[in-house]
């Protein structure tokens, strides 16, 4: 079958790397992709976010099957005119991604589904929000309403910073994004990501991941996209899982199927592990990125076979064969990261590096340019080792890591240090 890709970014590289494993694919194009996604499949410069251009390269490229990467086509309803022509795809409906592109949208289904998690107000104006956080004191989190590349959220230690995030997000510091501000009580605990694939009536689990939010050592430092990620999460025990699904995730399905807005792709629930139960932190509609990195390497050719039966509606049939595995994955970032940082210093030594079913170097933010690979994002690679134990998958990808000549980036030293 011929499959198109939608991303350019590490957890697209790592899509694309365990589909072209699977005999079932023929041809693989990702659109619009990066230098090192190009090295493996077909990469085309397409407006993503656009669904009619979309559905004219998939007519044109007699396109079996559509794999959306990142959230921002899902939120612009790409899928749903994919759909609407007849088009096989994998991903959620506009309306069903509201889970990820509206806080308040999932605080109510929360409720509704009788779903744990944290108590929670909205406010559309200042003054009423600055009461609420005089009245319940700190720690208390502030979150813009909307999308805002994973920086609408701020945590606040004590009662000022909570103030002066309201006035940052009602003074348009997020765009339309923080046009209304939820204010959440603080949950404490460990933090860990759960990934299933729901076809709108059945759940499949397919891992559970934990990644590195900040920049530096330690947890130190600002907030980050992720800055490594590794699968199992230790944390995620099988009971905490069985009690994920039945008072999260699948009360979530069923109200969203109530609505007649039903649920279709990979949930990413983020999750709160205190006292041996879970609570809700958010839900994404995709993959994490980098626990796709760590996910796919431990699914490999299988991970095409479940998204394709999850886009057919037909879970219920479908089984995840797990080895007994786990996987690492540390990013290279650039410096400066995630303020401004350079762009288009050279990255050498890839080339040495052995690519295989066990150890990869995800490309993210990178271009091809007079024979040399450039970084042209924040964060520019991934590398991801497995192995029979995480200690065995961490010095592997640690190993990869240390082989890559490019002064310009940083990476941490401590990915796996929770489970360790
Ligand atoms: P979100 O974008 O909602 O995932 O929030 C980003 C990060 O903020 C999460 O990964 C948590 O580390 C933290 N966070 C969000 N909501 C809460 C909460 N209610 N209590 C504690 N930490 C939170
Ligand atoms: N790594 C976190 C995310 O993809 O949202």
């Amino acid at each position: 079958m011929n499959i198109l890709i939608l991303g350019s970014g590490g957890r697209e590289h790592a899509l694309a790397w365990a589909v072209l494993q699977n005999p079932k694919c023929d041809r693989l194009i990702v659109a619009p992709g990066n230098a090192g996604i190009d090295q493996i499949a077909e990469c085309a410069s397409l407006d993503v976010e656009n669904p009619s251009a979309v559905c004219e390269f998939c007519s044109e490229n007699s396109i079996d099957f559509i794999i959306v990467g990142p959230e921002a086509p899902l939120a612009a309803g790409v899928v749903d005119m994919l759909k609407d022509a007849g088009f096989l795809v994998f991903g959620p409906t506009q309306a069903a991604a509201q889970l990820e592109a509206s806080k308040s949208f999932t605080k109510e289904i929360c409720d509704a589904a009788k779903a744990p998690t944290a108590a929670w107000t909205r406010f559309t104006e200042a003054d009423p929000a600055k009461a609420h956080i005089r009245q319940h004191g700190a720690p208390i989190v502030v979150k813009a309403d909307g999308l805002a590349a994973g920086k609408g959220v701020v945590v606040a230690m004590d009662e000022e910073t909570a103030t002066r995030a309201i006035d940052d997000m009602f003074d348009g510091a997020f765009g339309s994004a923080g046009a209304e501000v939820v204010i959440e009580e603080f949950m404490g605990g460990e933090e860990a990501s759960f990934f299933v694939l729901c076809d709108g009536t059945n759940v499949l689990p397919i891992g559970t991941a934990q990644d590195h939010k900040r920049a530096f050592d330690g947890d130190d430092g600002p907030n980050t996209g992720g800055m490594g990620a590794y699968s199992p999460a230790p944390v995620m025990t099988p009971a905490i899982q069985q009690q994920t699904l039945d008072q999260i995730i699948k009360p979530t399905m069923d109200e969203m199927a109530r609505r007649g807005t039903p649920f279709a792709g990979v949930l990413f629930a983020g999750l709160m592990i205190e006292d041996g139960q879970a609570r809700l932190v958010e839900y994404n509609v995709r993959f994490g990125d980098p626990e796709c990195q760590a996910l796919m390497m431990r699914l490999g050719a299988q991970a095409l076979d479940l998204m394709l039966a999850c886009a057919e509606g037909r879970l219920d049939q479908a089984k995840v064969n797990w080895a007994n595995d786990h996987a690492l994955t540390v990013v290279l970032a650039t410096r400066g990261y995630p303020g401004v940082y350079e762009k288009g210093s050279v990255i050498n030594g890839l080339d040495t590096l052995p690519e295989t079913s066990s150890q990869m170097v995800f490309h993210a933010g990178t271009t091809a340019k007079g024979g040399h690979i450039t970084a042209t994002g924040g964060r520019v690679l991934a590398v991801t080792a497995r192995g029979a134990s995480l200690k065995e998958a961490r010095d592997q990808a640690y190993a990869m890591a240390g082989q890559i000549d490019w002064p310009e980036g940083f990476f941490r030293k401590d990915i796996g240090w929770r489970a360790l």
